[in-house]
């Protein structure tokens, strides 16, 4: 990775799947890590395993991300790199889901998003350098059938970065996103097993799904001093299968 190794990290639903892939390489990089997530006993196991600091926090509510994020600065220092990998997912015909759905993935997915990048926006404005990676997905590229609030959400995510790049880029501040397809990750068995994650590797183009190693590799260019001058963009880790 180009550039110092001494960068404290931040990374939103750090204790399983994508987020968890993404602490592991950053701490491996030799970054001051720092994940928080809703599951508890998750958090402790991630944090003892890979020796990253661990919080409990629900991306959803300001109050306990504010508190969570003053904790790390004051254990870690100030953050110059944000991952916001937090995020649920959520099915159902227009005609079925209810409000409360609605408002759910948009709390978690997309306020919580926000409510993750606007504290530590201070501190990298301060270092005159900070990276900002949202974790999106291609439900808010494309036309994703019967998921109407999960993909709004993930579209909302997708606007938010290319209006905070306009908007922090002057500072030295890059804000990208990586809208993952198909990630073998607990979330999508939760939703189709892990047999029916590894039977969909027929419609990729490169003949297989994607790990969260794949998503955390592209993560840690973008997070690069390499990657200066990409900001604003829609990075597709998803194997060729939407381009
Ligand atoms: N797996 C896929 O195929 C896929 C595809 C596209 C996008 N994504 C997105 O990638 C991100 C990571 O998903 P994943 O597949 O690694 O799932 P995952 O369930 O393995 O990990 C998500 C983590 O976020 C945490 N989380 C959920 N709600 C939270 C909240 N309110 N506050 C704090 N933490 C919370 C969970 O506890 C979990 O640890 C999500 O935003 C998801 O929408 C995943």
């Amino acid at each position: 990775m180009s550039g110092p190794a001494d960068r404290v990290t931040v990374v939103s639903g750090g204790a399983s799947g994508i987020g968890l892939g993404v602490a592991k390489r950053f701490k491996e990089a030799g970054h001051p890590v720092a994940i928080f997530d809703v599951q508890a006993d998750l958090v402790a196991q991630a944090a003892d395993e890979l020796g990253v600091l661990g919080l409990v926090a629900d991306v959803g509510d300001r109050a306990a991300v504010d508190a969570a994020i003053e904790q790390i600065r004051a254990e870690l220092g100030p953050i110059t790199i944000m991952i916001t990998s937090a995020g649920i997912n959520a099915e159902g015909k227009i005609t079925e889901i209810t409000q409360d759905e609605w408002d759910r993935a948009i709390r978690i997915n997309l306020t919580g998003t926000f409510n993750c990048i606007q504290p530590v926006v201070p501190d990298m404005i301060e270092a005159g350098w900070g990276r900002i990676v949202t974790i999106s997905s291609m439900a808010g590229q494309t036309a994703a059938p019967e998921r109407p609030h999960y993909a709004a959400s993930k579209a909302g995510v997708i606007g938010l970065t290319k209006a905070l790049s306009a908007d922090l880029s002057p500072h030295g501040i890059t804000v990208n996103t990586i809208p993952p397809s198909i990630v073998h990750t607990p979330m999508a068995e939760a939703g189709i097993g892990a047999a029916g994650i590894e039977a969909m590797a027929s419609m990729v183009p490169v003949r297989r799904v994607s790990y969260p190693e794949d998503i955390a590799a592209a993560c840690e260019f973008l997070c690069s001093d390499d990657a200066g001058f990409i900001t604003g963009q829609q990075i597709n880790v998803n194997g060729g299968l939407y381009v």
